[in-house]
């Protein structure tokens, strides 16, 4: 049963029969962020599940990422707190860099991904890369769809390096009138 849906930069529909991934406590993974200035050692970034504890965090995060488009504080909120949603974040030394949140429609076996920012200080490390992966890897579905502004270069670029390829125009979807791409991509084990 869908419960919940969210338009503004990608949608975000709950299914409440799917059942959600073991998200608690569990660390999802440990990468080591490909840092092009720091050195061979890069950060250690955590990947690990968002609670409703993030709300601020994620907040703040997401009007740094988002700007116009950025969700307001209640829907964060839902997102943080519906059961099923994948919400995924990126710390570094307690700090949040990066965040993700994506949702399943489990008859169509159709994951969304609803969001991915990450501090433009901590861009081009690899870590949206990782964020994306570890989603669709929570989300477990054999097709992964998302959404974005047609203009969004940096995030078109990620999402065709990460196997997706575009299967749906919406027109006039933001606010100030600009299309959305749809994107899509089949998940191979
Ligand atoms: C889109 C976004 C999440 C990418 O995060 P990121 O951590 O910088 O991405 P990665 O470092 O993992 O990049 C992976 C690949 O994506 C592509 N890419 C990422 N940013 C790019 C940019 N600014 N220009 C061109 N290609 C880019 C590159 O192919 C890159 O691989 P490379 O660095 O080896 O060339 C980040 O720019 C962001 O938060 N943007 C604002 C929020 C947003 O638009 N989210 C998507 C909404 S749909």
């Amino acid at each position: 049963m869908s419960a919940y849906i969210r338009p503004p930069h990608g949608s975000l529909t709950v299914d409440l029969a799917a059942q959600p991934l073991s998200q608690k406590g569990s660390r999802i993974a440990n990468p080591l962020i490909e840092d092009k200035q720091a050195g061979p050692d890069g950060f250690q970034v955590s990947i690990e599940p968002a609670t409703w504890r993030d709300l601020r965090a994620v907040a703040a995060l997401e009007k740094v990422c988002f700007g116009r488009d950025s969700w307001p504080w209640p829907e964060i909120l839902a997102a943080l707190t519906f059961p099923g949603t994948i919400r995924l974040k990126a710390e570094l030394e307690g700090q949040l860099v990066g965040f993700v949140v994506g949702d399943r429609r489990g008859r169509k076996d159709l994951g969304w991904v609803a969001s991915v920012g990450v501090h433009p200080e901590y861009r081009r490390r690899g870590l949206g890369r990782q964020l994306l992966a570890a989603c669709e890897h929570g989300l477990g579905t054999h097709r992964v769809r998302l959404s974005l502004r047609q203009t969004n270069e940096a995030a078109l670029e990620l999402y065709l390096q990460a196997g997706y390829s575009r299967v749906d125009l919406w027109p006039k979807y933001y606010r100030d009138g600009e299309d959305a791409l749809v994107m899509e991509r089949i998940v191979t084990t």
